[in-house]
């Protein structure tokens, strides 16, 4: 099963032409890097540009739940309901938490579990690619592998879901948008704030 969408514009995302920053040697970062916001906002897409930044390995916490349960997401919530779902999500990201450091992309729910969200406050640094309305809508309108996304108009599910969300997500150590840019700019934005946050801890 291959994640990595295109839904966000590769424009220029060659990550060889970035500059590793100076502030963090230019290996890996000292805690895993999980990566939090709403679907579409681009986390498996840029988790992966961070991850090749970093050296570092890149997790998709979806990926790694349909090959736990041997189902695709949508087969999990069609066959065994939304809560199944949320509990195999927390253990997944607590067995990757419990891991060496790597870029984790967390599914859009995730930060909503108390739990989940202890233990990465705990154990990663977090980061919420934040979007707008428009660009989640036209994103996430490039594929359907969403449940949540096909029980009424995407746009409506999505506007109710960052009226919800967004005020947790904001409890991530860092926030980075994500808009219609090349993915570059919005990398070089995320590396930018995570080596400014690691130099000063
Ligand atoms: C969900 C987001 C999805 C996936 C599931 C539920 C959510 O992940 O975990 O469909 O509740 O926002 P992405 O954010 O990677 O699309």
């Amino acid at each position: 099963m291959n994640r990595a969408s295109e839904e966000i514009d590769p424009t220029s995302s060659d990550v060889d032409r970035i500059p590793r920053s100076s502030g963090v040697a230019a290996g890996q970062l000292p805690r895993t890097l999980a990566l939090v916001g709403l679907m579409g906002a681009g986390k498996s897409y840029i988790g992966r540009l961070l991850a090749q930044h970093y050296a570092m390995s890149f997790v998709d916490a979806d990926s790694e739940i349909e090959t736990a349960a041997g189902r695709t997401i949508s087969e999990i919530f069609a066959e065994r309901g939304e809560a199944e779902f949320r509990a195999g999500e927390r253990k997944v990201i607590a067995r990757l938490l419990a891991g060496p450091p790597i870029v984790l992309a967390t599914g859009g729910g995730a930060y909503l579990s108390e739990d989940t969200r202890s233990l990465l406050k705990a154990c990663a640094l977090t980061l919420w690619l934040r979007a707008d309305l428009d660009v989640l809508v036209r994103r996430t309108a490039k594929r359907s592998h969403r449940p949540l996304l096909r029980t009424g108009d995407p746009r409506v599910i999505l506007s109710g879901l960052m009226e919800a969300r967004y005020p947790i997500y904001a409890q991530a150590d860092l926030v980075v948008d994500s808009n219609d840019v090349p993915a570059e700019i919005t990398l070089r934005a995320a590396v930018a704030a995570i080596d400014a946050l690691l130099a000063t801890a």
